[in-house]
């Protein structure tokens, strides 16, 4: 194959990160992160091996969801900047070989959209149909509330408008109904309008609530409502073939599948893997990876242009929901045994380092797995130089505390008064003083820099992302050992889940004379045996990444 087809689709093997601008750095002292300062900080990205930044909404909002309460959605929150200053952002970004994906949240409005105002005035508004009304809520009306602590129902009833609305999240956010054609036809404007501003895509929020027709005036007008995110895709990929859907699907793996669309994956472009991503916490608390490795030989292969996006934490609480009750306790006992640290009872309002008692060893080890499991990574800014959380911020607003760029006031976030700011700086042992980008720069043994390898690695080694992976049988119950092949190419990895050593024989693709494999996050080199196994000596938490190499071949290592 030609090897320009990995950067045709550049998304199988992107590094992708999620900022807040908000929260990122504040050039004119308001205590808000402005569009302005994330430009200036393009380098810290571009250094770090960003390929692709995904900007969480930063439209006009009444900020009751951290933006994805949305009040029109083609501009930019003038407390951010503006549309030339996001333009000039995505300038930079490219320059520096990024991409620029945004937040499409288009299963709901703010209530102080002024689609749903001129709705909820008068039955003869035509934006009345752009929601789901009803005289009466439906008998199931409790079932499946996302917001348990919120909200006691998916119905809210409109003085004004007479009528109950639906809203699947909290009662401000009503649905849109997609099943309205002319709903459909406005989303279609919407992603047509960022792309020509040089949007490269879509993080799609809360996909299987947008597709879902529950309660809608026609259902009819929408047999299949995934005939509408293959709508969504084909005009997208009409307007610019390179452009991404990276859906937010939280279900069991057969269900996600589908949202890839057929084998020609003529859906989502990319789904968040949340299965993988829970089991990975269970087997961090058992010290175990048999549940991760089952996940991965469970998890449908996407369609051949697809891939599945991989993260370790998100902007959201840890979500859990997937795990049986009895494993999400070991999750909690483990991780957050506070009440304090829960959050709907299904997740964790913490960030990793915290939760593994900031011990480096088992740090690298994680991020070594993310970077090397079959996925697209997914990084949630401040992961890395391992930031905290703030639990004094409420709810899920603890993990979206502002970025930790230098020791100083702040953290060097903002100039403006500490009670001003976005959010509240972590305070304690993961405090700026402790934490922050200037100092791990300078530190050849930071977290930073360890991310900054991992990644650099992951880029030049295509079998990781490209290529069929299998997961290796060996002697130890601790160790998850993996096998990626492409074109020829064979790289090993392993990674050890226990606080002890271990020892692993490990089949690596290839035998003969002079066939060696070489350690690529360190110096080093194992001999292959004659039947073709190499033998790795793990540390605590260890982890290692091997390409086996012939006599003749001419890589750069
Ligand atoms: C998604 C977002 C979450 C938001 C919700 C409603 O789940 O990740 O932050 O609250 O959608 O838009």
């Amino acid at each position: 194959m030609r090897l320009t087809e990995t950067a045709d689709s550049w998304w199988k093997n992107a590094v992708v990160y999620c900022l807040d601008i908000e929260t990122y750095f504040d050039t004119d002292g308001d205590g808000r992160g402005d569009i302005r300062g994330l430009s200036q900080r393009i380098d810290h990205l571009a250094e770090l091996g960003v390929t692709c930044l995904w900007l969480m909404p930063f439209y006009p909002t009444p900020d009751r969801d951290d933006g994805y309460d949305i009040t029109d959605f083609y501009d930019v929150d003038p407390r951010l900047g503006t549309h030339g200053d996001l333009v000039e952002l995505i300038t930079l970004a490219q320059d520096r070989g990024m991409r620029v994906i945004a937040d499409l949240v288009v299963n709901h409005t703010s209530d102080q959209h002024p689609w749903f105002q001129s709705a909820r005035a008068s039955r003869e508004s035509p934006y009345r149909d752009w929601y789901v009304w009803r005289d009466q809520p439906p008998e199931d009306a409790t079932e499946g509330i996302v917001f348990p602590d919120q909200e006691t129902s998916l119905w809210q009833y409109d003085e004004q408008a007479g009528q109950y609305y639906l809203h699947q999240f909290y009662k401000h956010q009503p649905d849109l109904d997609i099943t309205n054609p002319e709903v459909r036809e406005e989303i279609i404007r919407v992603i047509g309008f960022w792309l020509q501003l040089g949007i490269s895509g879509f993080r799609v929020d809360a996909v299987p609530f947008l597709l879902d027709t529950l309660g809608a005036a026609d259902p009819d007008s929408l047999a299949d409502p995934h005939d509408y995110l293959r709508d969504l895709r084909a005009f997208m990929n009409r307007r610019s073939g390179q452009a991404v859907l990276l859906g937010e699907v939280n279900l069991p793996y057969k269900e996600t599948r589908e949202f890839f669309g057929d084998e020609d994956g003529d859906e989502l472009t990319m789904c968040f893997d949340f299965i993988g991503m829970q089991k990975m916490y269970l087997s961090l608390a058992r010290q175990d990876p048999a549940e991760l490795v089952k996940a991965l030989r469970e998890r449908p292969a996407p369609p051949e242009e697809a891939q599945w996006g991989t993260f370790v934490r998100n902007h959201d609480e840890l979500t859990l929901d997937k795990l049986t009750d009895d494993e999400r306790a070991e999750v909690f006992a483990a991780f957050g045994p506070d009440k304090d640290m829960q959050l709907y009872d299904r997740g964790l309002r913490r960030r990793l380092p915290p939760m593994l008692d900031n011990d480096p060893a088992r740090l690298r080890m994680v991020y070594s797995l993310l970077f090397s499991l079959p996925g697209t990574p997914v990084l949630f800014y401040g992961e890395e130089i391992g930031m905290g959380e703030n639990l004094a911020m409420e709810g899920r607003n603890a993990v979206r505390t502002p970025m930790q760029w230098t020791d100083s006031v702040n953290g060097g976030f903002s100039t403006a008064d500490a009670a001003d700011l976005a959010g509240q700086v972590v305070t304690g042992d993961l405090s700026p003083e402790h934490v922050n980008v200037v100092a791990q720069r300078r530190d050849p043994d930071s977290l930073l820099n360890w991310i900054k390898l991992l990644i650099q690695r992951y880029r030049e080694t295509p079998e990781l992302s490209w290529g069929d992976c299998t997961v290796l049988e060996h002697e130890s119950a601790t160790v998850l050992a993996h096998r990626s092949e492409y074109e020829g190419g064979c790289v090993v990895t392993a990674h050890n889940f226990a606080s002890d050593s271990a020892t692993v024989t490990l089949a690596v693709a290839g035998s003969g004379v002079g066939v060696r494999a070489v350690d690529l996050l360190q110096p080093g080199t194992t001999e292959v045996a004659e039947d073709g196994t190499v033998q790795l000596e793990l540390e605590p938490h260890g982890s290692r990444w091997l390409r086996v190499v012939h006599p003749g071949d001419r890589y750069l290592l």
